[in-house]
């Protein structure tokens, strides 16, 4: 009993290894050497060079987003100023500036003809019908005079109704004003902490400067000409129509380096492509109103459809530092990829070299039940059933194994 419980923890206690073939060739040594230097050379120069795998990523930016626009226009005999085009004025990092509007002005609450040509009625009854929802008001059922001429059906809500399908002109000294643009990043993993006012930006720079992707690629005031110009659309007539502009500032750093490399880039493009194309719903518009009372009491207001061009800037990015696990599960991975060569080289071996039969013969070693038996007879373990029968013979196998396709 204690002898085979010995004999039990002895067998435990091994250690196992492979027995390789040597094949010397000068065809497969080539083969192989070539592939093996392939897999090095990726896992150096795209996994750990170009792709730092060596580095631990926190691509959680967090980010705040100040604007501030400024410049003057002129619109309907009147100077625009900020505060009137600038909308939402809180200088968020999506805001529109207003390149075009239609005034509606003194509606109050009531009765009045709709003034869209597809309400037009002769009775009553073309009225009942469900009409589209377009219309500035709720139905009555009712079809009133419109003028002398022609009858419409008559809606209740603010009236007189507005009219937009008439031809304003656009606010083209939008094209001069500038946006300053106020970021702060922060990358939590790391808590580095930094913004797109550099450190070497003077007061008078600051002044002065206007972003240029060459020459100023770090000035934080940008020429809205310049934006629509670098998302190579036509500012007159983005204008008209109103769209949607994208500001993407972009922060990729490796922390690795010293913090002055870890700079903003700024990219622009326009994010509503789709309504460019459409037939249907062109450009960008919106309405809003301004809401009075009169001396005695009765509500009025001005309605305005605004047609602009709306800035969103977007924060984007992530940075890497080194880290030793990262490092240390690339390595391992890098190494173990070397062996996939044999995978190949076998393939070749077995299949497709001359010779390959002979290779086959000594990589597989074939053996048959009989030499398993005699075997025993040396075996401790299986010492007390042996059966001895036939010579004792050893066999070399030609077709075996899994990267054989036996050809
Ligand atoms: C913008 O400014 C330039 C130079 O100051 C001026 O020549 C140009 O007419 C301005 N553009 C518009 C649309 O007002």
């Amino acid at each position: 009993m204690f002898s085979s419980g010995m004999s039990c923890v002895a067998d435990f206690f091994t250690y196992e290894t492979t027995k390789s073939v040597v094949v010397k060739s000068w065809t497969i040594g080539v083969i192989n050497r070539a592939v093996q230097l392939l897999i090095i050379s990726y896992f150096i120069g795209w996994v750990f060079l170009h792709e730092k795998a060596y580095q631990i990523r926190d691509t959680s930016i967090e980010s705040s987003v100040v604007t501030k626009v400024k410049g003057f226009g002129k619109y309907s005999n009147r100077v625009m100023d900020t505060a009137d085009y600038v909308t939402p004025p809180q200088g968020t990092s999506v805001f529109v500036i207003i390149t075009k509007l239609i005034v509606t002005e003194n509606q109050v609450q009531g009765f009045c003809p709709e003034n869209q040509s597809q309400y037009k009625c002769k009775s009553n009854n073309d009225c009942k019908r469900p009409v589209p929802t377009t219309g500035g008001g709720i139905l009555t059922g009712r079809c009133v005079n419109f003028n002398a001429t022609f009858r419409t059906c008559e809606i209740q809500g603010w009236c007189p109704a507005e009219v937009d399908n008439v031809a304003v002109p656009v606010m083209l000294e939008a094209e001069n004003f500038t946006l300053f643009i106020k970021n702060s990043i922060r990358f939590p993993l790391f808590n580095f902490e930094k913004g797109n006012l550099l450190p070497n930006l003077t007061t008078e720079d600051i002044q002065k400067c206007r972003f240029h992707p060459e020459k100023q690629p770090f000035c934080p005031i940008l020429r809205l000409g310049d934006i629509v110009k670098f998302a190579d659309q036509n500012f007159s007539s983005l204008a008209m129509t109103g769209g949607i502009i994208g500001i993407k500032i972009g922060w990729v750093c490796d922390l690795d380096h010293s913090e002055e490399h870890c700079i903003p880039r700024y990219s622009f493009n326009r994010l509503d492509s789709v309504s460019e194309k459409s037939k249907v719903s062109r450009g960008y518009n919106f309405r809003y109103a301004k809401y009075y009372k009169r001396e005695n009491g009765t509500e009025f207001r001005t309605l305005m459809k605004a047609y602009g061009i709306r800035f969103d800037v977007l924060v984007y990015g992530n940075a890497g530092k080194f880290n030793i696990i990262p490092t240390l599960i690339n390595t391992v991975a890098a190494f173990t990829s070397v062996g996939v060569g044999t995978v190949l080289c076998d393939i070749i071996l077995l299949n497709f070299l001359k010779g390959a039969d002979q290779y086959k013969a000594k990589k597989f070693e074939e053996v048959s039940e009989k030499v398993l038996q005699s075997d025993t007879a040396t075996n401790p373990v299986y010492q007390s059933n042996q059966m001895l029968e036939g010579p004792y013979e050893e066999k070399h196998s030609t077709d075996s194994g899994a990267f054989s396709l036996g050809l």
